[in-house]
Parts: C-alpha cells; sequence; structure tokens
C-alpha cells in the first residue's frame, strides 16, 4: 500500500514538524512528508525540513495585499503537490472559511489545549487563570470553525503548584510530539476517519488519548 503523502503548514521553529519528520522515518510508517510551505521566511522548520531532505518553501504573507491574495497563492501550491493530508503544525495563521473548507477531511491541526477548552491563543495562562489542575493538548480536524473540528486525540498533563506558562507550555509540548505522529499514522493508515463531522476510530466514535508518561 503506497504511503499517504503529507504536506506539512508551519509558522515557527517546527519542533512538531521535526516529531512528524522523524515518525514518518519509521519503517511501519503509512505516511511521508512530500512538502513544507511556511508563511513566515525566517521559520526555523524550514531547515528542519531542508535538512531531512524535504521540499521547503517560503510564502510570505506580508508579501500579499490582502488575506484573499494570500490564501490564493497557498491554494495553488497545495494542489500543485497534491497531498493526501495537510497537516497544520505551529502555523499562525486563521484561514477563511472558504479556503478551510476546501480542504475539509484533509486538513489537521495540533492545539495547545484540552479542546473544546482553551480556544484561541495563550491557551498556558488562560489554563493557569482558570486554576482548571489538567491541560494538554488536542490534535483535531480542520473545519471553518477555529478549533472546533472533531477531535482525532488528546494529551493531557497535569498542573502542578507554581507552574508557570512557560514551564507548562514545555510540558504540554513534549506530549504533542507524542500525540500528533500518532494520530497523523492512525489517519493515514486509514484506522481514523472523519465520518459525517465525528472522529471514528477502527470504527467506533472516539479518538486517542493519552496520560502525560513522564
Ligand atoms: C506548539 O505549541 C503548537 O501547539 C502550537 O504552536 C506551537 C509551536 O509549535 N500550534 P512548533 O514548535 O513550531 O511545532
Amino acid at each position: 500500500m503506497s504511503k499517504a503523502r503529507v504536506l506539512v503548514l508551519i509558522s515557527g521553529g517546527g519542533s512538531n514538524l521535526q516529531a512528524l519528520i522523524d515518525a514518518s522515518l519509521k519503517a511501519n510508517s503509512s505516511f511521508e512528508i512530500s512538502h513544507v510551505i511556511s508563511n513566515r521566511p525566517e521559520a526555523g522548520g524550514l531547515l528542519r525540513a531542508t535538512k531531512a531532505s524535504i521540499a521547503a518553501e517560503a510564502l510570505d504573507h506580508k508579501s500579499f495585499k490582502e488575506r484573499a491574495f494570500f490564501e490564493d497563492a497557498l491554494a495553488r501550491r497545495i494542489d500543485h503537490v497534491t497531498p493526501d493530508l495537510i497537516l497544520c503544525a505551529g502555523f499562525m495563521r486563521i484561514m477563511s472559511a472558504d479556503f478551510v473548507n476546501r480542504y475539509e477531511g484533509r486538513m489537521i491541526n495540533i492545539h495547545p489545549s484540552l479542546l473544546p477548552n482553551f480556544q484561541g491563543l495563550n491557551t498556558h495562562a488562560r489554563a493557569l487563570e482558570a486554576g482548571v489542575t489538567l491541560h494538554g493538548c488536542s490534535v483535531h480536524w480542520v473545519n471553518a470553525d477555529v478549533d472546533q473540528g472533531a477531535i482525532i486525540g488528546q494529551a493531557c498533563v497535569p498542573i502542578f503548584p507554581g507552574d508557570t506558562p512557560e514551564i507548562l507550555a514545555s510540558r504540554v509540548l513534549v506530549q504533542e510530539h507524542r500525540l500528533y505522529p500518532l494520530c497523523v499514522e492512525a489517519v493515514a493508515s486509514g484506522r481514523a476517519k472523519l465520518i459525517h463531522g465525528r472522529t471514528f476510530l477502527d470504527g467506533l466514535q472516539g479518538g486517542i488519548a493519552l496520560l502525560d508518561n513522564s
């Protein structure tokens, strides 16, 4: 069976991209990363892709007068590559409903909270402010409602007294690097599917759940 071809969208350092690259290189992996696109030319993740001999390019959103022009250019690049899956890995652009709907069922994102809690930005500071004792990350299908697509998997971490947003972010990031590759492998192998807006894993509604293993 041929491997699923994956395109990864990034904006920053690409630690999630690196975890995905490492997982894709394992012998029994069901996916291969064929292309990386960053909306920021200075993104460190571009170097990670190049070092892994993966085609990498920057499409600087600031060089487009309007958001729609950037999205059109990005869609042209994606459609030229014809990936089976498009992964957002630290991709910090909010895309329009038209763009997202074009790739529904093929686009996946990782978000640093236990959705539906703490959608949006500054999730770690907000979790501390809210006084919750469990936090984590979620991998979900991308749809037009930001951070509200069906969940594919979640990993949770404890919040300890004295935690700062930075400490919490680093604890969550360790779990992101476990969770994302597992979820992508499940989708690429056909174990996880999006059916009528819900995730099914091995034929049953539900997804992957990880506990902090540190
Ligand atoms: C990660 O915390 C991810 O959850 C968020 O962006 C952060 C940076 O990710 N979406 P990376 O190191 O660039 O992969």
